[in-house]
């Protein structure tokens, strides 16, 4: 029962998971605040390029018309009906979790947090809260079938696991300039 939810919930979120690690590895280039500031600081920095953002954007819709293909196979094997991404469901989530790092480097800044600098609790669950705000801005009908209380509650718990453990593995393999 409780593997159910937890299969269900980190699949439909799997669009959702990609797009950070994916602009980690595309990064650079230009920044979306094109260098301006607000007041002292910068509006957002150079850790939020434009390539960046629309290749893990791009990651993230790849990956869910890629899981569309697999899910009956994979759920089959797995015993779970996993769900299916319609288009706007797969932009919500992508774009969300896109949007989410962007505004909390956004907030970074403004509190006078250098590029890089730990911001506990909103690292970890900035991407999460923009991917399920958008896709239910996006996708109402699919957002409220396809994220039970029960998947989100899931959701909330897992995946700032799941990324604090992403995060070091791309640290030591040296992909990322920090552990977070
Ligand atoms: N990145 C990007 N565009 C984004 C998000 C990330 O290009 N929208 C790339 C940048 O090269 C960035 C790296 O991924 O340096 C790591 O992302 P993140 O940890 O979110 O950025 P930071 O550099 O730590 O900057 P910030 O303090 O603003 O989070
Ligand atoms: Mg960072």
């Amino acid at each position: 029962m409780l593997d159910t939810v937890v299969v269900g919930a980190l699949w439909a979120m799997l669009p959702a998971y990609v797009p950070n690690n994916a602009a980690v590895l595309a990064g650079g280039g230009k920044p979306i605040d094109g260098g301006r500031t607000l007041g002292e600081r910068r509006v957002l920095g150079d850790g939020k390029t434009w390539r960046g953002t629309l290749v893990g954007t791009l990651a993230g819709v790849g990956l869910a018309l890629a899981s569309n293909a697999v899910d009956e196979i994979v759920g089959d094997a797995v015993g779970v009906t996993l769900p299916a991404f319609p288009l706007g469901a797969a932009v919500g989530l992508a774009l969300g979790a896109m949007l989410g790092d962007v505004a909390a480097s956004f907030l970074k800044r403004r509190s006078g947090r250098q590029r890089g600098a730990a911001f506990p609790g909103v690292d970890q669950l900035d991407f999460v809260v923009g991917a399920l705000v958008c896709a239910a801005a996006i996708a109402p009908a699919w957002f409220g079938e396809t994220f039970t209380l029960p998947r989100l509650l899931v959701v909330v718990v897992v995946t700032p696991a799941l990324h604090v453990g992403t995060n070091v593995l791309a640290y030591q393999l040296g992909l990322k300039a920090e552990p977070w």
